[in-house]
């Protein structure tokens, strides 16, 4: 199965696994598993934006650093901006918070509530380099949009 094919079946998956749950975290939870179990991520997860910091929620994979400010490392920056950042080398990324040694790319997409507001980001990193394309920004940018309608 080709990568979008994975990624519409993942969307079907979650669609049906949060449109009954009103829990962040419960929902956020199965988030990271489907994704970790159908893209073998080296690290999904999120942080979710508490006061000044973002904290760690739900992930999947080794663990991670628990809080980070606004505006540092590239989920920091996210939040800070408002926007995707998909980062091909970390070890170009200034201010990148290294929680584990061996991921080398990272996407970070902001989840936003009602108010315009980011209230979470989304944040994979892969062992290899480079490793997320147009494709990837498509499909988890939809995935941050249905958690929008669905928690924002
Ligand atoms: N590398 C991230 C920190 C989170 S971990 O990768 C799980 C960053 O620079 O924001």
């Amino acid at each position: 199965m080709n990568k979008e094919a994975l990624y519409e079946l993942s969307l079907v998956q979650i669609k049906g696994l949060i449109e009954k749950e009103h829990n962040l975290i419960s929902n956020l939870s199965n988030v990271s598993a489907v994704l970790k179990e159908n893209f073998n991520f080296f690290w999904i997860g999120f942080y979710i934006v508490e006061n000044e910091e973002l904290v760690l929620g739900p992930f999947q994979g080794p663990v991670a650093c628990t809080r980070i400010p606004l505006g540092k490392g590239v989920c920091g920056t996210s939040w800070k901006k408002k926007e995707l950042i998909n980062v091909p080398d970390v070890h170009e990324f200034p201010g990148h918070i290294a929680c584990n040694e061996n991921s080398r790319s990272e996407l970070v997409i902001p989840i936003f509530n009602d108010s315009g507001h980011v209230f979470c980001v989304l944040d994979i990193d892969s062992s290899k380099l480079a490793a997320f394309d147009r494709t990837d920004e498509l499909y988890l940018s939809r995935l941050a949009e249905s958690l929008k309608e669905k928690h924002g």
